[in-house]
């Protein structure tokens, strides 16, 4: 399908291209320096002691579990309104995902009061994710943390950028995870990387990545070991060197194009209240500081959401759904019990719709969307 506003586009040129190219005419494929190179930047940019890539956010998501210890039985709280794999991580080492409530419809980030009912002698840590590239409210969740001597994990899946009393995401919890994914404000295709302040954690995933192996192939590549040991049970999670090489152009690029979503987010807001009051606007006044990474609107109580999508297409406009919540899916509803106690979870998840955001967008762009919303939404007898 070709889409006349898609929902998201990448920011790619010449540059990447080289990048790759270098890759390529290198003769080193996996892991290696370009890698490395990439892991500086970020763990600068992000203004954190250690940062390692890995193959994609999902893994970097398990590593993260993994480093604070999450074990078989331990209970994990996260947000019942996420990308499933922020609660599939915590099912992989072998615990319970529990699902918290969002703030409200305005802020559809994870709420600090639902997360303190749910904690139990088993909690073991919070998992909060920055939906749409808005911070949690850390600052809450840091006392949290610290009042019930639970570990702290972002999914910075949404946030990579984002900036709060002058830390970035990535920087708040005892470790981060962050996916590079397509659709991502920082795009590589596949891809993500976990974050953390912590040595001995640090030092952990990063054997963990790669088997559990005390050396790597690009070490012997570089004649700095000749064998190794394998000391824990580990992973091939490892990136490849032209996602890394794709990651630093995209990393160069990141603050200018968060600063233009974050241009395009205020000129959706404004042409939305005026044009169509009726339509809720989770976010609106909290860009400072946001990576804006997708543009969530919340359909007036009673739409009928199929058809409005539908009618969305057929101007050539793509929209999404963030999230159908994890508590409903099929392999999770048995255990989860549904969404019992989360009642702004619920109210959004029927109503919410995210519209097209992407740094190349043009303030056209935006004015045609806003548009096509209002002139759907005012073809009342339709939907
Ligand atoms: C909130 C969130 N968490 C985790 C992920 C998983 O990342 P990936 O697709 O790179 O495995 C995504 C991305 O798709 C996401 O949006």
């Amino acid at each position: 399908m070709s889409w006349k506003i898609p929902l998201f586009d990448l920011d790619y040129g010449p540059e990447e291209e080289q990048a790759v190219l270098d890759v390529l005419r290198s003769g080193w494929l996996t892991m290696g320096e370009v890698t490395g190179r990439f892991e500086a930047a970020f763990a600068e940019a992000c203004g954190v002691k250690h940062a390692f890539a890995v193959a994609n956010g999902t893994v970097a998501l398990h590593l993260a579990c993994l480093g604070v210890d999450i074990k078989p039985g331990d209970e994990v709280i996260v947000p019942a309104l996420t990308f499933v794999a922020t609660a599939a991580c915590v099912r992989y080492v072998g615990a319970t995902p529990v699902f918290a409530d969002i703030v409200s419809p305005d802020d559809l980030t994870l709420a600090p009061e639902s997360v303190e009912s749910l904690i139990t002698p088993r909690t073991r840590a919070i998992i909060v994710m920055h939906y749409a590239g808005y911070p949690c409210d850390m600052a809450a969740f840091r006392a949290l943390a610290e009042k019930h001597n639970l570990k702290l994990i972002e999914d910075a899946a949404h946030a990579p950028g984002a900036e709060l009393d002058g830390r970035r995401a990535g920087s708040w919890g005892d470790v981060a995870a962050f996916s590079f994914f397509s659709n991502k404000n920082l795009a590589t295709g596949e891809g993500g990387m976990v974050t953390t302040d912590d040595d001995e954690v640090a030092a952990k995933l990063r054997r963990l990545r790669s088997h559990g192996m005390t050396s790597l192939t690009w070490d012997r590549h570089r004649g700095q070991a000749l064998s190794y040991d394998v000391t824990d049970l580990g992973y091939n999670y490892r990136p490849s060197e032209m996602l890394s090489a794709l990651g630093l152009v995209q990393l160069s690029k990141l603050d200018a194009n968060n600063q233009r979503r974050r241009e395009l987010t205020t000129a959706y807001h404004e042409l939305l209240t005026e044009l169509v009051p009726k339509v809720g606007i989770p976010f609106t006044g909290q860009q400072a500081g946001a990576a804006c990474h997708i543009l969530p609107i919340l359909l007036p109580e009673g739409t009928h959401r199929p058809d409005f999508m539908d009618a969305m297409k057929t101007r050539g406009i793509q929209t999404s759904i963030h999230y159908p919540p994890i508590p409903e899916f099929t392999a999770y509803r048995a255990t989860s019990g549904g969404l019992e106690g989360l009642p702004f979870t619920r109210a959004v998840a029927e109503r919410e719709v995210t519209l097209p955001l992407y740094a190349r967008m043009s303030l056209d762009d935006v004015r045609l969307v806003a548009e096509s919303v209002r002139e759907v939404l005012g073809a009342k007898q339709k939907l």
